[in-house]
């Protein structure tokens, strides 16, 4: 009875790892049965352009980088600049949106503009930071303006 009930658990909790473990569980099919885990969809650039994107997301992260230290020093207008100039709808321009667009799948253009327009509503969260005192509601729109990055880098990778 205590070797099955001992053995369940350990069942159980083996499967929770392993849930937890795989990124791609829930995100996407597996179109290849037996082969684990789910491929990401192949997108092709042209190598210029995929070297030059590579570079943005290099600095998406380091613009996150930048607004978590902001954050900490409740420097929130710095935040929200930041935001909005490197990620938000402002930032279109400046990566040459319209160019890459055309190569993407439409799914991957739906997390890219997801991801413009939630750092656009993180800096308006951020300058209301700076007014109320309470830096939950930006923090939570910063981590859904990092949901779409991860949706983003389950579902797709570049050649
Ligand atoms: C619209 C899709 C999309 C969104 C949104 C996105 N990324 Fe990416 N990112 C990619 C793809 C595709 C790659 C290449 C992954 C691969 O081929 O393995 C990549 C690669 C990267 C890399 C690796 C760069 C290198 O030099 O190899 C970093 C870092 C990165 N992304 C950061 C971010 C951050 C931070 C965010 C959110 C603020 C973000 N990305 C949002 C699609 C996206």
């Amino acid at each position: 009875m205590k070797t099955t009930l001992t053995l369940a658990l350990g069942l159980a909790m083996t499967t929770a790892v392993w849930a937890a473990a795989d990124p791609h569980a829930g995100h996407h099919a597996d179109n290849s049965p037996g082969a684990a885990p789910a491929a990401r969809e192949p997108v092709r650039f042209p190598p210029a352009l995929k070297a030059e994107t590579l570079a943005n997301m290099r600095d998406h992260l380091l613009a996150i980088q930048e607004i978590t230290a902001h954050l900490a020093d409740k420097q929130f207008d710095a935040a929200a600049d930041v935001a909005e100039t490197r990620l938000g709808i402002s930032s279109l321009q400046r990566h040459g949106a319209h160019e890459v667009a055309k190569y993407m799948p439409a799914g991957m253009r739906q997390n890219g503009h997801a991801m413009h327009q939630a750092a656009s509503r993180f800096a308006v969260a951020a300058q209301e930071a700076g007014a109320t005192g309470d830096v939950g509601p930006a923090l939570r729109a910063l981590s859904q303006m990092q949901g779409s990055c991860v949706a983003c880098h389950a579902g797709y990778e570049l050649k």
